[in-house]
């Protein structure tokens, strides 16, 4: 399946099938992508499994690219990662020409794009996303950046890639945890968007799950297909795109409060789109018949749909502190029905509460 995701003199590929990294040198020189330098940004899992052998093939094509191996996990998101591949980028003698290439999940996708997006005034770069979570929303959109130790994402830019090569082998070596999480993400296209997708989800979970190809392909396809529609219409987040936030409002608070690692992003938004569509049903008419069905959905795929353990007034706090919501009250993304949503909701905090008790 290809994607193009539509953005003017900006406007990029994502091609998604088995076997993509093979052939790793031929994609990109279909793309005019070979320039002389470039660098490979990894991590520390991923390496041995596609980082090096990506390395390995654009070598035996002619292409010397170093790689820069950064730890696994969120805590790479910072300045020492970001001024690591900066350094190893002046090593290898990077020019205004030079291709980054980002090989991992989201979090090498969003540390690598920022150094893309800040060495030089900005260099191509080319994103192999090799996490469910990464296939279906962070390597799509050109949103990339590192986190401060006052809060996630606070230093980024805005800065779409030249290429998207997303390998479904990838998913094979993959969690099981981290696969499910990237799961909620995609159903969450399906209820925002497209109940015809929705349907596809309901019905091929489990092949989902067990790794057939097809199943996969369509999964990873439509979601793109949805974000790059999404993002076309509104690449700055300025309306439209705030649908995509479907759920996570509650699921950023769980994440904040439960302390980051407890829950992992799709998993917090899993509860998150939970909570949204309980109260969809009491404000923007969703019938309580199709919020049972979504959740029935989360609890099929493996994903939590409640979290008892955690307090109301911190959740609440958290909320209060997203960076999507202006003073006083919570906004919301909320479903009228599914694949049609509504955002900017606000809701009055007796709705909140007796809504998060019901759930747990
Ligand atoms: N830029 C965006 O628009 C956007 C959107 C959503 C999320 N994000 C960001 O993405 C990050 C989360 O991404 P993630 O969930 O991919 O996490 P991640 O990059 O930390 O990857 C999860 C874990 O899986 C390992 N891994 C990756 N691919 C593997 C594979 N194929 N086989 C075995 N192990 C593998 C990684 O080493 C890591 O331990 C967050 O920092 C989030 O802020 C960005
Ligand atoms: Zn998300």
């Amino acid at each position: 399946v290809k994607v193009t995701v539509e953005l003017g003199a900006r406007s990029y590929d994502i091609l998604i099938k088995p076997g993509l990294l093979e052939n790793l040198p031929k994609w990109l020189a279909d793309y005019g992508l070979t320039p002389e330098k470039g660098l490979i940004i990894t991590d520390d899992k991923v390496d041995p499994l596609y980082g090096y052998p990506a390395q390995k093939r654009l070598l035996d094509a002619g292409s010397k690219y170093p790689r820069t191996i950064v730890p696994s996990g969120e805590t790479s998101k910072s300045r020492e990662s970001l001024f690591r591949i900066y350094d190893d980028a002046i090593e290898a003698g990077l020019d205004r020409k030079a291709l980054i290439i980002a090989v991992g999940g989201g979090v090498v996708g969003d540390v690598g794009g920022y150094a893309a997006a800040s060495f030089m005034r900005g260099l191509r770069y080319v994103q192999i996303p090799t996490t469910l979570l990464a296939m279906v929303d962070s390597a799509v959109g050109g949103k990339t950046g590192i986190n401060l130790p006052q809060g996630k994402n606070l230093i980024g830019a805005f800065h779409q890639p030249s290429l998207v090569l997303c390998d479904l082998n990838a998913l094979k070596t993959l969690p099981g945890r981290e696969f499910r999480a990237g799961l909620a993400e995609v159903i969450k296209y399906g209820i925002i968007y497209d109940p015809v997708f929705f349907d596809f989800c309901e019905e091929h979970l489990t092949e989902a799950v067990n790794g057939e190809i097809p199943v996969l392909e369509h999964m990873v396809g439509r979601s793109c297909m949805i974000k790059a529609e999404v993002v076309s219409q509104d690449e700055t987040e300025s309306g439209l795109r705030a649908i995509l936030n479907y759920g996570h409002t509650m699921g950023h608070a769980i994440e904040a409060i439960a302390g980051y690692g407890k829950y992992l992003h799709g998993e917090a938004i899993s509860i998150g789109m939970v909570f949204a569509s309980r109260l969809s049903v009491q404000l923007t008419g969703l019938p309580s018949a199709v919020a049972h069905r979504i959740e029935k959905l989360f609890v099929l795929a493996g994903l939590p749909v409640k979290a008892p353990d955690l307090n109301w007034s911190q959740l609440r706090k958290a909320m209060g502190v997203d960076k999507k919501s202006t003073a006083g009250l919570p906004r919301f993304v909320l479903a009228k029905s599914i694949g049609s949503v509504e955002f900017g909701v606000p809701v009055e905090e007796k709705i909140l509460s007796d809504t998060w008790d019901r759930m747990n």
